[in-house]
């Protein structure tokens, strides 16, 4: 529920935190995310990992891995909509999420270079969901029917 810190590029370039960036991507795989935050690690940089590897209904398009480093995230849009999200910090749930459909994404990738681009779908609210993280928020603090959450094995019976 921290706050995370930003990084500057020194720290960001230092052998530290480039072998914690690998060991995000490493854990992220593991569990089968499709995104991971620092502070799931217990670092509270900002410091936020994602991909999507595998093409589903549910998750849209292929994301390639990507590394952002202090995010900004913009609306460019007034629209939301709802859709399932769940959490490796609060595992075994899901639950509907308002999500802004696309956003534009501003920060530094793991060289401390900048970037910014716009992000849409499933891939905008992914990022949106990992960028709360830094800020001490999971997706149920953005949930704003409760009567969609759910615990897996529920959801799986009915999803399917
Ligand atoms: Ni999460």
């Amino acid at each position: 529920r921290t706050v995370a810190e930003p990084l500057d590029r020194k720290q960001l370039r230092s052998s530290a935190v480039q072998r914690f960036i690998d060991d995000m991507v490493e854990t992220m795989r593991d569990y089968d995310g499709v995104g991971l935050a620092a502070p799931q690690v217990h670092e509270a940089v900002r410091i936020v990992v994602y991909e999507v590897a595998v093409e589903r209904p549910s998750r849209g398009t292929k994301v390639p891995l990507t590394v952002l480093v202090n995010p900004v995230l913009t609306p460019l849009t007034g629209e939301r909509v709802e859709d399932w999200e769940g959490c490796l910090s609060v595992p075994d749930l899901r639950g509907k999420v308002p999500r802004y459909t696309s956003v534009r994404i501003d920060a530094q990738d793991r060289d401390g270079e900048p970037v910014s681009y716009p992000a849409a779908g499933f891939h905008a609210r992914v990022v949106q969901h990992e960028c709360d993280h830094l800020d001490g928020k999971v997706y149920l603090d953005r949930m704003t029917d409760l009567s969609t959450l759910t615990f897996l094995p529920e959801f799986l019976r009915f999803a399917g």
